[in-house]
Formats: structure tokens, C-alpha cells, sequence
């Protein structure tokens, strides 16, 4: 597989054209940033967990039925994945109150979720990622009926699988965004990563926050938690 031109540079990942125009490489990078990119930094090696880790996980919710844009790891950083075009939302599940939701709703970091709750939000950060709705999503024109059912679908089975599998490594998942895209064939899979990043993830007997929350809010041991997620996952703690 030969890389080709770079086709795309975001915040924590580059993306390269292949030989084969189905297949891209995604290419992972250590920048950190938060608030809509306010707020920078690097993370030691978080380019190297968050593939891994990331590659784990989705050949994970492919087993269990969820189709993604994982092929194959092809190092440490790097990654075959099928080419999509993304559709520009956040999908983002939380299970516990945390982050921009216990803020916006007054409620408390920790408070449980009666129910697991979807929302999206625009991708847009020059507009700070604004949350928007069903009927937003179809008034604008970023996916249909039909592919936002499927997305939902998707977003609630992936937060079934993983609720249970971060719980097996002793880590409760608070909340977390996923991306989707569609093939050239217009199939929808999921795209994009699944990392502590993207993640929160408390200790599950002592609620110590294990993900990006660290860099966010200084709360120092970044790169250990990195690592430490990284070792829960590939069971080697
Ligand atoms: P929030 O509480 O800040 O809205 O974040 C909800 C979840 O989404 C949390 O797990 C972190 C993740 N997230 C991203 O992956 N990218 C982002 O740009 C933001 C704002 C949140």
C-alpha cells in the first residue's frame, strides 16, 4: 500500500491518499487541544495510544456488528481505514453528567443519567461546535432521515459495547463522541477514533479521571493516564 499526498491535517490526526482510492491512512499526531482549539499542548506518545487503542476497540464494535472504517494497523501511529466522506457532527452519548452537559443544565459532574442520551453538535470550531438537533440536521442538509436513524442506531450500540468492555478493564465511561462517514458506495460507518480523547473514563472505585479532562483542566499525570488507559485496554496492567 503506497502513501500518497496528504489529504487532510486536523487538530490530532493527519489523513494521506493511498494508491487504492477507497483507502486512506490516518496518520496519528501528539497536539492536544481543547476549547475549540484555545487551548494547546502536547501529550508524549498520545499518538501512539490513541491509534492502538483506537484500532482495538473498533476491530471490537466490528465483531459486535457495528461497521467501521478500520482495516488494518500499520504501525504505531499509523492506520488503514476505508476512505468516507465524514458527516460534520459530534455524536456524542453520555451516560453520566459531565463537561459542557452539567454546565448547560446545571447539574452536577457525576449526577447519573436516567437514560443514555444522544446529542450532536456541529462541527464547526470557528462556531465553537454549536449542539443542534434532529431538525437542524435535516434543515441544513448534512444527512437524511434515514442516515441520522442509522447514526443513532450505531451511537447507542457502540455505547452498549463499550459501556461493558471499559467496565471489564474497571473504567466506567462517562460520555463520549463518535464520527460518522459514508463510503463512495454510500454505506455509513463509523470513522474517526475512539481514545481517551474522545472518551471520559473515571476509575470505577475511585472516579479518578483517566482521559482528556487531565490536559483540560490541569490536573497533571497526562501522559501516565494515557498509558495507563492504553495498558487497561490491552489487558497488560
Ligand atoms: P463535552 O462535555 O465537552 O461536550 O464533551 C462530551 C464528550 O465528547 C467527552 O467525552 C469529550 C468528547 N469531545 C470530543 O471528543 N471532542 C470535542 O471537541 C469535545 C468538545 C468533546
Amino acid at each position: 500500500m503506497e502513501k500518497k499526498e496528504e489529504i487532510y491535517e486536523g487538530k490530532a490526526k493527519k489523513v494521506y491518499a493511498t494508491d487504492d482510492p477507497g483507502l486512506y491512512i490516518v496518520s496519528y499526531k501528539d497536539d492536544a487541544t481543547a476549547f475549540n482549539g484555545e487551548k494547546r499542548g502536547t501529550i508524549a506518545d498520545k499518538g501512539v495510544v490513541n491509534n492502538i487503542m483506537s484500532d482495538i476497540i473498533f476491530a471490537l464494535l466490528e465483531e459486535s456488528g457495528v461497521p467501521t472504517h478500520f482495516v488494518k494497523q500499520l504501525s504505531d501511529r499509523e492506520t488503514l481505514v476505508k476512505a468516507v466522506k465524514i458527516f460534520p457532527l459530534e455524536v456524542i452519548i453520555r451516560n453520566v453528567a459531565a463537561g459542557s452537559f452539567s454546565k448547560r443544565y446545571g447539574v452536577e459532574e457525576g449526577t447519573a443519567l436516567l437514560q443514555s442520551t444522544l446529542e450532536f453538535s456541529l462541527k464547526e470550531d470557528a462556531l465553537g461546535d454549536p449542539l443542534i438537533n434532529e431538525d437542524h440536521v435535516l434543515a441544513l442538509g448534512i444527512a437524511t432521515k434515514e442516515e441520522l436513524a442509522k447514526v443513532s442506531a450505531y451511537a447507542h450500540k457502540v455505547n452498549e459495547i463499550l459501556k461493558a468492555f471499559f467496565l471489564e478493564k474497571g473504567l466506567k465511561l462517562i460520555d463520549f463522541k463518535i464520527e460518522f462517514g459514508k463510503t463512495s458506495d454510500g454505506v455509513i460507518i463509523l470513522a474517526d477514533e475512539i481514545s481517551p480523547d474522545t472518551c471520559r473514563l473515571w476509575d470505577v472505585e475511585t472516579n479518578e479521571k483517566m482521559d482528556k479532562d487531565r490536559f483540560r483542566r490541569d490536573l497533571g499525570n497526562v501522559e501516565e493516564t494515557y498509558q495507563a488507559v492504553l495498558a487497561r485496554v490491552q489487558n497488560t496492567k
